[in-house]
């Protein structure tokens, strides 16, 4: 039987996850196929349906339908409750259960740095979806402390751990920035036509010379923030590593087993053409 995959959103045409997903199959070999669907809003329940009923294996999430998929499936997995959101769908004895992989895949793409960065101080920036997925890793690399960086402060109250400052507080903000070993920049700002004024209103300055970037913006992969880091000397880490990483992760749920380093490769490889 051809395993049947898909990612649903409105609009879909830029997803970048049928490329990457395309390319693991084919290292894998497997019989399977990962389509783009665009589904409104109104026919969210319909392909939730057929999934539970054995036409699809798995399912990837996007926006709009992140939030709303919640209350459509039977169970929903501890990460995706703390980041309010759901962006993978698996199917196990007639259930379709909702999780999130933002948090592994974050997790993985800062793996390599982890023995410097465990019981260090982590900034994030941003206080949506992103923000709490980062906040959940932060967590478990035992961080010391979390301070969440927000335009408007209430919003970074969603975790009695974190410190919420505002970006408008330049004073504490490069005070949190001081004493940081990683950074995360969790909101839409490094997309746009505002990135420059975002960034250079930052203290970058005020960052240890140890300190490890990561932002999670990927279209542009390399951000005017990451520029200015690796300006400074800074190990940085583009948005596309979590992306490949969450990617894989999701693989691995609806396979049920691992994904090899040669399949993260091709995955990359494939996302970093699609970008170019
Ligand atoms: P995601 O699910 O990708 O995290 P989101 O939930 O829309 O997306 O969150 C985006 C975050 O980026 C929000 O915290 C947003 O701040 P507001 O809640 O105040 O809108 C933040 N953000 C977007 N543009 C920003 C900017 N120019 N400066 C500071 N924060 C910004």
């Amino acid at each position: 039987m051809t395993l049947r995959l898909a990612v649903v959103g409105h609009p879909i045409a830029h997803s970048l996850s049928p490329a990457m997903q395309t390319a693991a199959l084919r290292t894998l070999r497997l019989d399977a196929t990962y389509e783009a669907r665009d589904v409104e809003p109104r026919e969210l329940p319909t392909i939730v349906g057929e999934l539970r009923d054995g036409r699809w294996q798995g399912l990837n999430v996007t926006l709009p339908h992140k939030v709303a998929v919640l209350s459509l499936c039977d169970h929903v997995e501890d990460d995706a409750r703390v980041i309010g959101a759901v962006n993978t769908l698996c199917v196990a004895g007639g259930s379709v259960i909702g999780t999130n992989t933002d948090v592994l895949g974050l997790h993985a793409s800062i793996a390599p740095y982890e023995p410097v960065l465990r019981g260090g101080h982590v900034v994030i920036l941003g206080a949506g979806g992103a923000a709490r997925a980062a906040a959940a890793v932060a967590r478990r690399l035992d961080a010391s402390s979390i301070t969440i960086a927000a335009r408007d402060v209430d919003k970074a109250a969603f975790d009695p751990f974190v410190s919420a400052v505002s970006f408008a507080d330049r004073a504490a903000l490069a005070a949190a920035f001081a004493r940081a070993s990683l950074l995360v920049q969790a909101t839409s700002a490094t997309m746009g036509p505002g990135a420059d004024a975002f960034v250079d209103a930052l203290p970058l300055d005020a960052l240890a010379p140890r300190t490890i970037v990561t932002d999670l913006v990927y279209r542009p992969r390399h951000t005017r923030l990451l520029d200015a880091c690796e300006a400074r000397d800074l190990v940085t880490i583009d948005g596309t590593e979590m992306l490949v990483q969450q990617g894989a992760a999701s693989l691995s749920r609806w396979l049920g087993r691992s994904i090899d380093a040669s399949t993260t490769d091709a995955m990359r490889r494939a996302l970093h053409d699609a970008l170019r």
